[in-house]
């Protein structure tokens, strides 16, 4: 007995506003960008849009570090512009849900500029500012995430300052509750205007211990193979158990408006990520589950990961599922494009709503960026490694002319090869392409409550197909999915009706090398 709303029976976009559309010509998306694209995405049959941050930004982290929590960055428009783009948004019936960095901002910020100013200015505590240790060097063995130390020295006033990410993006006190209240505030700012929600940005980051105890070496730490952040277990610098009552301090702000939404961003174990319903189911409406993004692909694990998600939920407590982020290597380029059709259809048709990222739809890979044009912090601070991010942030690709028809200036990341086949425009006119099987199960989705909230239950797993049952009522689907390129035999019969299937509606019998099927059960009785 759920409730129906918009981000439970709804699909997820992300859009990564540099990459998305350049309307200004300036080689970066923007607002009016992602405004002349609305079309697009309300065509292809999402419920709503996750734009990444776009606040002022000094951009050393492309706008994950934030200069001011109530304004857009010129780069992006303006504050009409994002009116705008809200006003044509809910016209054509898609909500939209904007990144919230709580953890951080950037050391432009003026919150930061005064805390850094002296000892004794009012916004000293603001951040996190110690002692060096009493030998001298770092308060303690705090790793930043983007690599060294998470400890900076500040000259001036003789005190380090954490950043568990860049030095650049100082990490707020949430033990201060003037910074609690002046961000939960940030956060009705954009919710005034008429924003459906928030995805939270390292959400399970925000509390540190409070007696800076040291973190424990990581046994299973690979050097010069790992981010050097793996040395050390995270133990007193995440998930700290009174995060709790932050989550449920920021799901409490957004229900002050009706029907909107706090998706957390946690890259925790499976019954960590549950952790963040919340006590009676009053901290994050969608923790974000990225089980899939690094589970070997594989129909038994996935079964499997399937069946123990669904175990580990609270009662009531919905489900997601994301198959990539911003963050995260593109699905296409792990799973390779014949498996990246049989991804679509496990993503959207899971039980829970699903979080698609911006060129997934037409098969983006990651692009490889010459040493000499990397952008991305993290792949300059440890280089080599494939931590990188900017192979995943390449433009969207519209059409199959010079700049892709995201920008008609030099964009700011390359663009990259294969443009001729991976491009919006020529799939539009192609029935076989990843963009048309996106639209058929997104419109299937939506005309068939059973896919949508439907229950679900593994039939049966066999090394090389999964199978699975949406049930709503008198409706059931079965949805069997070959993880394998060779034809393989389902491990139970598929009987019914095929509503779809990635190798043409006349599928029948065992599954072809990377097929996924879709057949409608007869009605019991
Ligand atoms: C999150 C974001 C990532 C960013 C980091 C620091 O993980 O997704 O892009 O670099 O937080 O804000």
């Amino acid at each position: 007995m759920t409730e129906r709303v918009w981000w439970r029976d709804g699909v997820v976009y992300q859009v990564y506003p540099r990459s998305f559309a350049d309307a200004n010509g300036d080689g970066i998306g923007d607002l009016e960008g992602i405004r002349g694209k609305l079309p697009y995405l309300a065509g292809l049959g999402v419920d709503a849009v996750w734009i990444s941050p776009v606040f002022p930004s000094p951009m050393a982290d492309f706008g994950y570090d934030v200069s001011d929590y109530r304004g857009i960055d010129p780069l992006f428009g303006d504050i009409d512009a994002m009116d705008a783009l809200l006003a044509d948004a809910h016209a054509l019936g898609l909500r939209v849900i904007l990144d919230f960095v709580p953890n951080h901002s950037s050391d432009e910020h003026p919150w930061f500029r005064e805390s850094r100013r002296s000892r004794d200015s009012a916004f000293r505590d603001w951040y996190i500012w110690r002692d060096p240790a009493p030998g001298g060097g770092p308060p303690n063995n705090w790793l930043s995430n983007f690599g060294g130390s998470a400890w900076a020295f500040d000259e001036a006033t003789g005190q380090y300052y954490l950043h568990l990410f860049l030095d650049r993006q100082p990490d707020l006190n949430w033990r201060n509750p003037v910074v609690r209240e002046a961000m939960y505030d940030a956060m009705r700012f954009w919710l005034r205007r008429g924003v459906d929600g928030f995805r939270v940005d390292v959400i399970y980051h925000v509390l540190k211990d409070a007696a800076f105890r040291d973190n424990p070496p990581n046994p299973a730490y690979r050097e010069g193979v790992d981010a050097t952040a793996n040395r050390f277990l995270p133990t007193h610098i995440a998930d700290l158990p009174e995060t709790q009552g932050i989550v449920a301090a920021m799901r409490a702000v957004v229900d002050e408006f009706p029907e909107r939404v706090l998706i957390g961003e946690l890259y925790l174990p499976l019954e960590r990520i549950v952790a963040y319903y919340g006590e009676d189911l009053k901290g994050a409406n969608l923790p974000f589950n990225f089980l899939l993004i690094g589970a070997p692909w594989d129909a038994s694990f996935i079964g499997g990961l399937i069946e123990r998600y669904e175990a580990a939920l609270p009662k009531g407590g919905w489900p997601n599922w994301v198959l990539g982020n911003h963050d995260k290597p593109r699905l296409a380029t792990r799973v390779g494009d014949a498996q990246a059709r049989v991804a679509a259809v496990l993503l959207l048709t899971l039980r829970g709503t699903p979080t698609m990222y911006y060129g997934d739809e037409i098969g983006m890979r990651d692009i490889a960026i010459p040493a000499a044009d990397v952008r991305d912090p993290f792949e300059r601070n440890e280089p080599g490694k494939g931590l990188g991010r900017d192979p995943q942030r390449t433009p969207m690709r519209w059409f199959p002319r010079e700049g892709a028809g995201f920008t008609r200036g030099i964009p700011w990341l390359p663009i990259g090869g294969d443009v001729a086949a991976i491009n919006v425009e020529s799939q539009e006119g192609d029935p076989g392409s990843l963009l048309w099987l996106y639209r058929q199960l997104l419109v299937l989705r939506r005309a068939h409550p059973a896919l949508s909230h439907g229950a679900v239950q593994v039939l049966g797993c066999s090394h090389a197909v999964l199978v699975y049952a949406r049930t709503e009522g008198d409706e059931r689907f079965i949805v069997a999915l070959n993880f394998t390129h060779a034809a393989a035999e389902p491990p139970v019969p598929l009987v019914g009706e095929v509503v779809l299937s990635t190798h043409g509606a006349g599928a029948r019998g065992p599954l072809e090398g990377d097929e996924a099927r879709i057949v409608r059960a007869p009605a019991a009785g």
